[in-house]
């Protein structure tokens, strides 16, 4: 193992390639799960928030994933309080789409004037320039589907969007909004437990597009007699072999953990060095067990 991936083991991960043009480790962050109960409002424990964000960097990881309504507002501005101003290699990718009318509600709003007030807003939080990677956090069904992509098209060649990425689409909503505008990620949920998306996956792959599972550990409950009997001869958890399964399933896979924890923050990217066998990944592959 050389220097770099001892001292940064998210590295491990291997990288992918954001557009041809903004490279990233392939297991990343996800910080929805900052915020308060209910996704909403502060976390109980802000300095521990900020400290999992830190160490998260530390130990390798450069791409963090967010979105204006997470908290709302919250997990964007603990962000950048722990983090800005930024390390030139660490990517950040937000979403908008959504409006927050209280805890664990969430409303469709990507109209035009809406993703643009977003965009801004997501900007000035994150204390940024220009957004690494925005991504329609969901088609909105009383918009026309092109007009939201058109908006952030225009937001890119205006200089505010660096990449574009779509979330909880369809094949039809990635080819449609590919004559748009360039789409260089897909975020859709998905895990060892949950292959609903199994066509997305692949459509991604043979296209080049990152995939972004979110919901990767089925909240920290993707569990099973195979995973376990695979963890435990390999003597680690069986979260850490859901993510290895995940980080196999293809090179395009770009994992998103959240957590609010340093130990399991530190838990979940020694994932990724964990190399499954080939006769492992099949067998985890073929056998789909529902998490408990
Ligand atoms: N695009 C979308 O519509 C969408 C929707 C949902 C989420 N997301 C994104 O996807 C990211 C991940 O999704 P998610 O947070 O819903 O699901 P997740 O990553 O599967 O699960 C996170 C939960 O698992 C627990 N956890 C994490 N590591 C653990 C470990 N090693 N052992 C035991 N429990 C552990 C965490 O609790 P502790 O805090 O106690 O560790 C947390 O509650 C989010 O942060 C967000 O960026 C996107």
């Amino acid at each position: 193992m050389s220097e770099k991936t001892t001292s940064r083991p998210a590295a491990d991960s291997g990288t992918i390639d954001l557009g041809g043009e903004l490279t990233v480790n392939r297991l990343g962050f996800g910080a929805m799960r900052l915020t308060g109960d209910g996704i909403w409002g502060p976390p109980k424990d802000p300095a521990t928030a900020i400290a999992v964000l830190r160490r998260a960097v530390e130990l390798g990881i450069n791409f963090i994933d967010t979105a204006d309504s997470y908290g709302p507002n919250v997990s964007e501005e603990l962000i950048a309080e722990a983090l800005a101003p930024y390390p030139k290699n660490l990517a950040i990718a937000t979403k908008g789409g959504w409006n927050r009318p209280g805890a664990n509600q969430w409303t469709h709003d990507a109209s035009p004037a809406h993703l643009r007030e977003a965009v801004e807003g997501s900007l000035k939080r994150l204390r940024l320039g220009r957004i690494d990677l925005y991504q329609l956090h969901v088609p909105d069904p009383m918009v026309p589907f092109d007009a939201s992509m058109e908006t952030l098209a225009n937001m890119q060649s205006e200089g505010k969007i660096r990449l574009v990425g779509l979330s909880n689409v369809t094949v039809e909503h990635i080819e449609r909004a590919r004559k748009v505008v360039p789409i260089v990620s897909v975020q859709n949920r998905y895990s060892f437990a949950d292959r609903e998306w199994d066509n997305v996956v692949d459509y991604c792959e043979a296209n080049g597009i990152a995939f972004i599972p979110w919901f990767p550990l089925g909240a920290g409950r993707v569990a099973g007699k195979l995973l376990q009997r695979i963890a435990q001869a390999r003597q680690v958890k069986p979260i850490q072999i859901a993510l290895a399964w995940l980080l196999k399933r293809s090179p395009v896979m770009l994992p998103i953990p959240g957590t609010s924890s340093i130990a399991h923050l530190e838990e979940n990217i020694q994932a990724a060095s964990l190399q499954l066998s080939e006769k492992e990944y099949l067998e985890l592959t073929g056998i789909t067990e529902l998490a408990s």
